[in-house]
């Protein structure tokens, strides 16, 4: 099955099913509140990241539970939306980018399932490029195109960054700034399943842009966005298989 863990904007392709059913997902981090969309011929789960109603913070997020719940309802793939600011000034707000790398700047989350095992994964591709490829190849869906690769810098928030911040992330080779990627995207390859993110440009990072940065200048830039977004998603999601895959057997244990 496929999974679509959603920022703010995506939400919206819950308006495409054919129809939906809502479900409570128990694990042993928590529950998590899942909707099942039909669509086409597939049955596609999608988890708010920050719950309903956008009410959890990027820092509060319970990461475990999410990515549990999406691996035991069969998820084998998921397709996750970030809302970023760019360290990059050809890659301007409405860009979409296509990640396949990522500096972790956390530092306060739960940021694995192996706190009991030595258990020490391979990172040599973050993110999958088999799911990349298939988003990449439907770039028509977004005016200006998908930018094909660029490292995340996650941070811890819930504040933005300073401008001395936005220098070191851009000098040590970020392209984009967000909250929200990690510990999901690793979590994910812990847990054997697919992982590419669609980040989606809102802003430049503080002091990039002479402008002061404004959680109204993020939605603002989502709105126009989002019908894109889930044209994008929902081209992506008709034209993935049931495929096998490396990061499916990422513990070498099968
Ligand atoms: N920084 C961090 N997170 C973000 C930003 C930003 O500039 N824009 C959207 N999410």
């Amino acid at each position: 099955m496929i999974a679509i863990i959603g920022g703010s904007g995506a939400d919206e392709i819950i308006e495409m099913a054919d129809s939906i059913e809502k479900q409570t997902v128990d694990t042993e981090y928590g529950s998590v509140e899942v909707t099942l969309m039909s669509i086409g011929d597939k049955t596609v789960a999608f988890l708010p990241r920050h719950s309903e109603g956008h009410s959890v913070p990027p820092h509060k997020i319970n990461f475990k539970a999410n990515i549990m719940a999406l691996k035991n309802i069969g998820v084998t793939q998921i397709i996750a939306t970030n809302a970023v600011g760019s360290l990059d000034l050809d890659i301007g707000p409405g860009s979409f980018v296509i990640i396949d790398d990522f500096l972790d700047f956390t530092v306060n989350r739960e940021r694995t399932f192996f706190d009991d095992k030595v258990v020490h994964m391979d990172m040599s591709e973050p993110l999958c490029n088999r799911l990349r490829n298939v988003i990449l190849s439907h770039g028509d869906c977004v005016s200006g195109g998908l930018v094909d690769g660029g490292t995340t810098v996650c941070t811890e928030g819930p504040r933005f960054e300073t401008p001395a911040e936005i220098k070191f992330f851009k000098m040590i080779g970020g392209t984009v700034v967000g909250m929200t990627s990690l510990p999901e995207l690793v979590l994910a390859r812990e847990a054997e399943m697919c992982y590419a993110s669609i980040s989606i440009v809102t802003n430049y990072g503080t002091s990039i842009s002479p402008d002061i940065l404004s959680m109204e200048e993020v939605y603002e830039v989502m709105e126009v966005k989002k019908q894109e977004l889930v044209k994008l998603l929902l081209e992506t999601i008709d034209d993935l298989g049931d495929d096998e895959c490396t990061c499916q057997h990422a513990l070498g244990e099968d």
